[in-house]
């Protein structure tokens, strides 16, 4: 029986419509070789939302996303929308479509390929075998606490303010979300806070710690924030999953991600309670070389994996595009961001047109 399946596909900007328009191209392949099916309606993000309709999140975007089983969007931002009021800005539809879909589990993998390791900015022997997962939280912490705003004070000065807030129950389920993930990969989980200093941080810790009664074969351990930083860079081979708030998040999974000096190549999932996910490649929009078919599509393709396997539960299909991408690699085809010595050097469209020869091998 052919198993159906609505996507949402948001382009967005940059390099965004080329890479889905590569991942598109996967996806029908998987479809033709098993018995799924995919219908995909695609909707407006960012800056390209912005240009079209004056907002960067439209309402119908959203209820696009949330009658479809999964959503898979490219990138946002560029050089055009860079001055306008911050609620008119491609990332505030970002913010708000995570808020809107309720996802608050951010899933950043930064894996050693083999085929890689030279392009990582880190000694071999320091980077080979690194195999982390960055779990951050993501509708809550600095990113939406309240109060928050630029506010002019009696004397004229203005005052600029976000707040950093978590309650219990949005740390449970993201603890809850990191164990167990851990359970599935080497049963470590180190939860990064900066519990010297914030109150804030000190109730996260307090209840990892309470969750990990429930989860007794998973180690746990806690660092603070700017040491997690220095011993992601010293020795990552340490960590194997790490849970964090919105802020430090966004920050170690970035450094996480360039240790494997290949930004283009990470995958993303954000998953909420209602089972619906969205997946998306770690890298941006890449407004220097957009439309210029040099653009990396497989952190796109590799999203669409994680799709499969995060959030249609479809493993299956998801390991089948996981070799095509290693296959690709090992023939030594790279984009721009990859190259290296020997291998052949190719636009965005043909690494597209060799995973789909793989694919049909
Ligand atoms: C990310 C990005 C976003 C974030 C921006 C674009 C709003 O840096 O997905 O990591 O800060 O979450
Ligand atoms: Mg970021």
């Amino acid at each position: 029986m052919t198993k159906k399946y609505s996507l949402t596909l948001l382009p967005g900007d940059g390099i965004g419509p080329e890479i889905m328009a590569v991942t598109v191209q996967v996806l029908n392949v998987i479809a033709r070789q098993s018995d799924l099916q995919f219908d995909f309606e695609e909707a407006l993000i960012g800056g390209s939302a912005i240009d079209a309709t004056g907002n960067p999140l439209p309402q119908e975007t959203i209820d696009y996303c949330q009658k479809s089983d999964a959503v898979l969007l490219a990138a946002i931002g560029g050089y055009k929308w860079d001055n306008l009021p911050r609620e008119q800005r491609p990332e505030t539809g970002l913010l708000g479509i995570r808020e809107a879909l309720g996802l608050f589990a951010n899933l950043r993998p930064a894996t050693i390929l083999p085929q890689l390791i030279d392009a990582s900015s880190l000694k071999r022997e320091i980077v080979e075998g690194v195999d982390i997962m960055v779990v951050r939280e993501l509708t809550g912490g600095i990113y939406f606490g309240k109060p928050k705003g630029i506010f002019e004070g009696e004397t004229g000065e203005k005052r600029g303010v976000n707040t950093m807030v978590y309650s219990e129950s949005e740390i449970d389920r993201i603890a809850k979300v990191a164990f167990e993930i851990a359970q599935k990969r080497q049963s470590r989980l180190c939860s990064v806070d900066k519990a010297n200093v914030l109150d804030v941080s000190q109730l996260w810790r307090d209840q990892v710690v309470k969750m990990s009664k429930n989860y007794t074969d998973v180690e746990l351990s806690h660092l603070y924030v700017d040491n997690a930083a220095m011993q992601l860079v010293r020795s990552p081979k340490q960590f194997d999953t790490i849970v964090t708030g919105n802020l430090f998040g966004d920050i170690l999974s970035d450094a996480a991600a360039m240790l494997t000096g290949s930004i283009g190549m990470l995958p993303s999932a954000s998953l909420g309670a209602t089972g619906l996910g969205l997946f998306e490649p770690v890298h941006g929009s890449a407004p220097d070389i957009t439309g210029q078919d040099k653009a990396n599509p497989l952190a796109q393709v590799l999203s669409a994996a994680m799709m499969l396997r995060y959030g249609l539960n479809e493993p299956t299909a998801a390991t089948k595009i996981e070799e095509a991408v290693m296959k690709v690699l090992d023939l030594g085809y790279r984009t721009g961001d990859i190259m290296s010595e020997g291998c052949q050097l190719v636009g965005c469209q043909a690494m597209g047109d060799t995973l789909l020869k793989v694919l049909d091998n």
